[in-house]
């Protein structure tokens, strides 16, 4: 193993990746483990939550939440989380998080399974 290999990246750096564009971590296709084996991850249900911690744009989201599923991902970049939204044409709006000071959240709007809301 390289010495780079375990070197630990802090935050900063994930964040100028993010402004430089040094993303080839980012696939634009569905990891295929994930396309192969979910069914075995879901065993029938349905509206499962779920989870991405260090989310980047992972594409993996968006066709998981078109399955009917909830996604939550979490990420240090706020360019990543948008280059998200607009890549899959989703809308989003942006709120602040109320116990955590800075933090963002960007929530898909109208959301998913959200009956929609009829003018008067
Ligand atoms: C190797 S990339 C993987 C991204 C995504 N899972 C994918 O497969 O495309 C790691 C991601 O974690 C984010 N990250 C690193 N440390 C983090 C932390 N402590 N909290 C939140 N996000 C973090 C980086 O901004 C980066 O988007």
């Amino acid at each position: 193993m390289s010495a780079q290999a375990d070197r630990e990246v802090d935050l900063s750096e994930w964040e100028n990746c993010w402004q430089e564009g040094r993303i080839s971590f980012h696939r634009s296709d569905v990891h295929n483990l994930l396309k192969a084996n979910v069914d075995k991850l879901i065993c029938g249900r349905r509206e499962v939550r779920f989870f991405f911690p260090l989310c980047g744009k992972a594409v993996d989201m968006k066709w998981l939440a078109d399955l009917g599923h909830t996604v939550v991902g979490v990420d240090i970049s706020e360019k990543g989380i948008k280059e998200f939204f607009q890549e899959q044409n989703l809308e989003y709006n942006e709120e602040a998080v109320a116990d955590i000071p800075g933090a963002k959240l960007f929530k898909e709007s109208p959301q998913r399974n959200e009956p929609p809301t009829i003018p008067a």
